[in-house]
């Protein structure tokens, strides 16, 4: 397997229903030409993914974008014009040329224009609608950086895009309509604040566990392997106190003398904490530790999709 910043060489090995991981702004993805069924087969075998949880699409243009869709509503529109390319997934019905494969036989798709140099190249180049989900294993958490696909999925294909590490760190907001009102489905890299100064109040729905229309929102899912739990950490430190424990926060907590704290952010910044989370999660599978705690984020911004992952990975 090799990594570079070959588009050339990628846009090849796709065009041959090879899969090929690529980066984009908020996670690496793992990615194949959306019109070939066996590529995306493929996908699905390496991330051990069930076939019941549907693939993003990726593409470059609002335009490329439409011809995937059967109804592209206004109120989507204003969203893809405000926010692409960039961290936002919108679900639309999808036209027959997207194979079953890719949406898990739903009748929508989910677009997404990522907002990465080298994958928007990569996708004018080849013309191709990529369906790309994040490029780790299926329930752990997404890799931000080539090294992190390399450290899983290095013997299972055969060329990792190198775009440097991702600069949102969190996957994209999916939003979806139902009758035309929008619903977002996974808090993300757009926060729903900006969400809702292009198209005022919107109904968040990223917390059911039964019956999920987007597998994001299964409960125990982005889990690093460690575990972990979420809560207040003067209620859960003294509960652990036999055990070799490692503390997450956004900011460095004081009074802890003797604790191993990594604060995601020392000057008190979402989106510096969202870039490092990833990173941080794995980091703790390779760390001398029993069980992570973790606190809760500021419940605003990015901390609601921070608190969000940090749940999920709580979650056993
Ligand atoms: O930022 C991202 O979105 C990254 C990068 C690579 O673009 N991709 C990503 O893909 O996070 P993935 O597969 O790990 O998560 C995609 C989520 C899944 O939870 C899936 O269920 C949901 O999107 N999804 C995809 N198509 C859908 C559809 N038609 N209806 C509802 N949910 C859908
Ligand atoms: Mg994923």
């Amino acid at each position: 397997m090799d990594i570079g910043g070959d588009i050339h060489y990628a846009a090849d090995l796709l065009k041959k229903g090879e899969v090929v991981a690529i980066p984009t702004e908020t996670v690496y993805g793992l990615a194949a030409n959306a019109h070939d069924s066996m590529a995306v087969t493929h996908i699905f075998k390496i991330k051990e993914r069930p076939f019941f949880d549907p693939l993003i699409v990726h593409t470059w243009s609002i335009e490329t974008a439409a011809r995937y869709v059967l109804d592209f509503p206004d109120v989507a529109m204003k969203l893809a014009r405000a926010f692409w390319p960039g961290p936002l997934t919108l679900i639309l019905p999808k036209k027959d040329l997207i194979p079953d494969i890719v949406t898990s036989g739903l009748d929508t798709v989910g677009l997404r224009i990522p907002d990465h140099p080298l994958t928007l190249a990569l996708l004018k180049l080849t013309d191709l609608p990529l369906a790309a989900p994040s490029a780790n294993p299926f329930g752990y958490v997404s890799p931000t950086t080539p090294r992190h696909v390399a450290d899983q999925l290095s013997g299972k294909i055969d060329y990792i895009l190198d775009g440097g590490p991702c600069r949102v760190g969190l996957e994209s907001t999916i939003v979806g309509f139902e009758e035309d009102i929008p619903i977002v489905y996974r808090l993300g890299g757009i926060t729903v604040e900006k969400i809702e100064k292009v198209i005022g109040k919107v109904v968040i729905r990223s917390h059911s566990t039964s019956n999920p229309k987007a597998p994001g929102m299964l409960k125990s899912h982005y889990a690093p392997k460690v575990p972990l739990l979420f809560g207040d950490i003067s209620e859960l430190l003294p509960q652990h106190s036999g055990k070799k424990v490692a503390l997450l926060t956004f900011r460095e907590m004081s009074g802890l003398a003797g604790v191993k704290n990594i604060a995601l952010s020392p000057a008190g910044n979402l989106e510096e904490a969202a870039q490092n989370l990833f990173r941080v999660l794995r980091s703790f599978d390779h760390a001398d530790i029993d069980l992570v705690l973790a606190a809760p984020f500021p419940d605003h911004g990015l901390g609601r999709a921070i608190n969000d992952k940090l749940r999920r990975a709580a979650a056993l």
